[in-house]
Parts: C-alpha cells; sequence; structure tokens
C-alpha cells in the first residue's frame, strides 16, 4: 500500500488532536507518570506532535529544533518493557477514539505508531 500523505488529510490540527488526547491521560497513568516529565509535559506534547508533523508531510519543525530524531536512542533513558509499551499504545488506542480521524489517515496512523512502540522495547 503507498502511504497516504497523512499531513494532507488532517493537517496541524488532527494531529495536535490526537497527540493532545494522548497526552491529556499520562498524568491519570499509574506506569507513564512516572517516565514522563511532570513540569513539561507541555513540551512532551509538542516534540511528539512536530516528530509526527514532520514524517507525515508537514513542516520539519521536530528536526529543526531537534536535529535527526535517533528515536530508539533517546528512548533509551527510560526503561520500556512490553508492559510500558502495551499502556503507551492503550492510551493512544483511547486518543483514536476521541480524535475521530479520517478512517485512512488513522489505519495508517496507528499501523506506524504500534510498530515503532514494538522497536522502542528495550527490557526485558
Ligand atoms: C513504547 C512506549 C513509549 C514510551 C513509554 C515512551 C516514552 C517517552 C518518554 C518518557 C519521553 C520523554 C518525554 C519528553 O520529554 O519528550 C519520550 C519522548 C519522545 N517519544 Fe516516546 N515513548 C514511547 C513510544 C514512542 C513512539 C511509538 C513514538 C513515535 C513513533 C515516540 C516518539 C517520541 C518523541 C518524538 C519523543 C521526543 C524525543 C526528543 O526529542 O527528545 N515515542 N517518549
Amino acid at each position: 500500500m503507498d502511504e497516504p500523505n497523512v499531513y494532507e488529510l488532517i493537517g496541524e490540527e488532527g494531529f495536535a488532536r490526537l497527540v493532545g488526547a494522548f497526552y491529556r491521560q499520562v498524568p491519570k497513568d499509574d506506569i507513564l507518570s512516572k517516565m514522563y516529565p511532570p513540569d513539561d509535559l507541555h513540551g512532551a506534547e509538542e516534540r511528539l506532535r512536530d516528530f509526527l508533523i514532520g514524517r507525515f508531510g508537514g513542516p520539519q519543525r521536530y528536526i529543526e529544533r531537534r536535529g535527526h530524531p535517533r528515536l530508539r536512542a533517546r528512548h533509551m533513558p527510560f526503561s520500556i518493557d512490553q508492559a510500558a509499551r502495551d499502556r503507551w499504545v492503550a492510551l493512544m488506542d483511547n486518543a483514536f477514539a476521541e480524535a475521530a480521524l479520517p478512517a485512512e489517515a488513522e489505519g495508517f496512523l496507528r499501523e506506524f505508531l504500534s510498530q515503532m512502540a514494538t522497536f522502542m522495547i528495550n527490557q526485558a
């Protein structure tokens, strides 16, 4: 399947809705709240949003600000086991339900995020 231009389909606003709905759940989550910086959740939200926007056809703000993503290396300081990965994906599932994106965009993003989440596992 060719990759759809998700940015054209959902725009900045679609990514903002999805990532906003994800981060709203983080402070209440018993696993993830211990990993994310409590005083910079807003910054973390912006980093994930800008990364996805750039990856899916929009402006390259993430790379301009943070350089090459090297996401697996950047996640090494956090211990990500299967349970943490599954929780991250579960919160993202809730966020998809809330954001109600067009089906083609949602299907593609879900697949990408779930595979990338598995790739971030760095602890047995
Ligand atoms: C597998 C479960 C995951 C966990 C537990 C996790 C956790 C974290 C944590 C704690 C941070 C630091 C927050 C910050 O200050 O930015 C972070 C950063 C980030 N994560 Fe994840 N993450 C996961 C999966 C993913 C996936 C699947 C993606 C995207 C494909 C992703 C993209 C990012 C990005 C772009 C950053 C900012 C990196 C930077 O510029 O420093 N993460 N993640």
